[in-house]
Formats: C-alpha cells, structure tokens, sequence
C-alpha cells in the first residue's frame, strides 16, 4: 500500500512588499535581494490575517473539494504559535467545520517541523488506511527592521491531504535524520522577532544536509542520480542553490550554476514572491514543482531535504503519481498571487510595528484581507475568527488600538 499525498494547496498573505523597495529603503544595491539571495518579494501580514487565517485559507480547498468525513487528525505544524497551550488547528477545525471525531496538535521544530508532521500522518495512515490526515504548515518569518534577516521575512501556509493510494505523491519508506543542539536561529518565548547568527545557521543548514543524506544512503535511500528533482528548505532561494551544489559535490557531479539553476527553477518560483515562509517553505517548493515544471514527472522520484534551525535535518524521497497534472491548481495560486496588493515601505513599518492587545482591552480590527477567514477581534485575550462572509460592522473601528492605556 502507498501512502502519500493526496492533494496540496498554499495560501499567501493578501499583502507583499517589492525588495527593491526595501533595498532603497535600507541603503542596498536591489541586486543584493534579487540576485544575491534570489528573492523578489516578501509576503507581509494585513492587520486581520494571522497563522490561523492562513492555515485555514489554504486548507480550504482541499476539504471544500473532497469532504471532512475521512479526516481524523490535524497536524499543525508552526514556530509563529498564537497561544502557548491551545493547538492553532482549533481555530482551523471550528472554520473549516471538520469532524468532531478526531485528534488536533499542534508541532513545533523551527523550519523542520512539517517534515515531522509529514512522517506521522504517513504512519497514521498506514495504521488506518479508511482515515486521512490533514497536515498544515503556516508561518511568519520575521527578523526586524533593518537586520541582514529582514531581506528574508515573509510568510504563508500550504495545506497537505494525506491518504492510501494517494493522487500526487508517494512516501518512500528510506529517511535520513541529523540532529545537534546548536544556537544558530531562535525566539525566546518574550520576543516576536528572531535571533539568527545568519552565515553559522547556512553553514548548519549545509552540515545537516550532508548528514542527513548519508544516512538516507544508509536506509536504502535512493542514488543521488536517479532522483529526477530536488526540493530544498528555501530561507531565501539562493540557499535552495548552494544546497545543491553541496549535494552534487558529496556525490561526485560537478554541475555548473546554469545546470543546479535550470535543475531548481521550477521549484524556486512561488517562494520568490512569498519569501520564507519557514516550516511551510520546503512544501511551497514542491508544490511549485509540480505546478511548474515542464517536464512530465509522472513516476519519477524527488527528493527533499527539510531544515529546522536549532537544529534537525531529514533527506527523504516521494514518487510522482500518473495523471498528478489533473489536479494541479496552478490558475488559482497563480490568480492569488496576482491579486495581492503591494504596499509601501511606510505601511510596511506600520503593520510591523503594529501594537496588539496584550492586556484583555478589546481590540477590533478592520477589514483588510482579500482572504475567505479573518482575525475579526481580539477580546478578553481571546483571538475571534471569522469567515469574511459573516463580518458586520468591524471595518469602522480603529485598528491602532495601542496597549499603554492597559495597565
Ligand atoms: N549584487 C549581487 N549579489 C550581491 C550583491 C550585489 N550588489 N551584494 C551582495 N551580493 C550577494 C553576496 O555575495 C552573497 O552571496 P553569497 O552568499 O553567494 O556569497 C549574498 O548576496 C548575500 O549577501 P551577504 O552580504 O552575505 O548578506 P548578509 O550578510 O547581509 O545576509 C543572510 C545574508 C542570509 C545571512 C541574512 O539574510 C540572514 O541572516 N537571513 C536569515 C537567516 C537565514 O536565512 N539562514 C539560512 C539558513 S536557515
């Protein structure tokens, strides 16, 4: 029996920034984004959207498509939680409507940590072929103003069906983990903005790769020339590049910058306009792989190296299934991205800096998402959610709501 992905969706954030905007801003040559991290754009949050609206906007699709019933675990797999106790996939499960017959969590190992959801839902399934799980990664990257990171920020969510004889893509059975306690990106837990030792966490970046695809070597994981493509952790595009050329010279091939750039191409493009969008990034990739990518992929194997800063590292490989081109969403994703509403540097730093309610005051926040859900208020330390269909009269009230009157 195979196991794997059934169908696979992503959200991006309703408002992006231009990085040649933000190179002018900060004093930068734009080819230092553009062509030295090989990024364009940077997706940025609407005061309304958060980790759950996404999650919920990109999961939409897959069960207005194929039904709730099956469904009998959420894994939600983040390092941009909005509670310290509640799984974010609550406010997914009330949204989306899903079952009340099933288990929710929420998962947490930096960038890595949809790789690990990817693996349970996988066992889970196997365990019980008649149940599906959903697996959702969304996140915010964020590492302030004016910080070498801040090229870097961005955000997003893609939603994975995971059934038995799955329509896009097998699991196969072969993995290789790395781990190592090591200080290369963090967020103490009173901070909203990362701490990052940037050129050390690409160094680690390019150790657990190393690792990882030996003991994927070890497991019976495939040979470095039969894999037809490969999907890399994406902090910034270039990364996905220098990834290759490492994994090209620990198996002996010497590729030129043209060869790993054409090899990655497809897979580079939807993160080039959303930027990092951590533990979501490395799905994104694949996604934009399948959508992408000219060639027929039909029973060919990709392989796919996760990164989660801190740090775990896994290489493991999927087969593409026959007939995975009908079920492709490229005209909408592609329709999303188009329909995103570029901002200035001005209302960059406003949303930013915006200042959240960390005291119970009310705070209602206006209509600012194209999105289907929204974070309509914050009450009582309580975050409301709603579908945009339902909202009344939000878009009046003032959104600056500050927290200095709190105490
Ligand atoms: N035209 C073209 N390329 C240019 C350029 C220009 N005018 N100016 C600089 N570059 C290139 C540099 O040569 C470098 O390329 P290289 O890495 O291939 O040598 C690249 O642009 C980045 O420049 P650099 O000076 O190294 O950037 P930085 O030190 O300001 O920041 C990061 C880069 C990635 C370290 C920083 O954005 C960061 O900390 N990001 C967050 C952490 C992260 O993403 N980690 C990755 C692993 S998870």
């Amino acid at each position: 029996m195979f196991v794997g992905i059934d169908d696979i969706s992503f959200y991006a954030s309703d408002f992006y920034l231009s990085l040649a905007t933000l190179a002018q801003h900060n004093g930068k040559d734009p080819n230092k984004y553009l062509q030295g991290l090989g990024q364009h754009q940077m997706g940025v949050l609407p005061c309304d959207e958060d980790i759950v609206t996404m999650a919920a906007n990109a999961a939409y699709p897959l069960v207005a498509n194929k039904g709730t019933d099956k469904i009998r675990t959420l894994l939600f797999a983040t390092e941009s939680g909005v509670d310290q106790s509640k799984a974010a996939g609550l406010y997914v499960h009330r949204l989306l409507n899903l079952h009340q017959n099933m288990r929710i969590i929420e998962l947490k190992q930096a960038c890595y940590s949809a790789t690990a959801a990817l693996q349970m839902a996988c066992a889970l399934v196997e365990k019980n072929p008649q149940h599906e799980v959903l697996v959702i990664a969304s996140d915010v990257a964020r590492y302030g103003l004016n910080t070498p990171g801040e090229a870097t920020q961005g955000c997003g969510a893609v939603a994975m069906r995971i059934t038995a004889q799955p329509r896009l893509l097998s699991m196969d059975a072969a993995c290789g983990c790395y781990s190592e306690e090591i200080m290369d990106f963090w967020r103490p837990n009173y901070m909203d903005t990362a701490l990052v030792d940037g050129k050390f966490s690409a160094q680690a970046y390019l150790k657990a790769l190393k690792y990882s695809w030996n003991d994927y070597q070890q497991t019976g994981g495939r040979p470095f020339a039969s894999l037809a493509r490969f999907c890399y952790h994406l902090p910034f595009g270039k990364m996905g590049e220098k990834a290759h050329r490492k994994l090209a010279l620990i198996n002996k091939f010497s590729l030129t910058e043209e060869e790993i750039s054409d090899t990655l191409l497809s897979s580079l493009l939807y993160n080039r306009y959303i930027g990092n969008s951590y533990a979501a990034s490395l799905y994104i990739c694949l996604l934009s792989l399948l959508e992408n990518d000219e060639s027929d992929l039909s029973g060919k194997p990709v392989g796919l190296f996760s990164y989660g800063s801190g740090c775990v590292g896994e290489f493991f490989s999927m087969e593409v299934q026959p007939g995975y081109q009908a079920f492709s969403r490229k005209q909408q994703h592609f329709d999303m991205l188009e329909k995103r509403t570029e901002i200035d540097y001005q209302r960059y730093t406003e949303l930013f800096n915006l200042q959240w309610s960390t005291c119970g005051k009310e705070m209602i926040l206006p209509k600012q998402t194209k999105g289907r859900y929204r974070l309509g208020a914050i009450r009582n330390h309580q975050r409301i959610y709603e579908p945009v269909s339902e909202i009344k009269t939000t878009s009046k009230v003032n959104m600056n709501t500050q927290t200095d009157n709190c105490y």
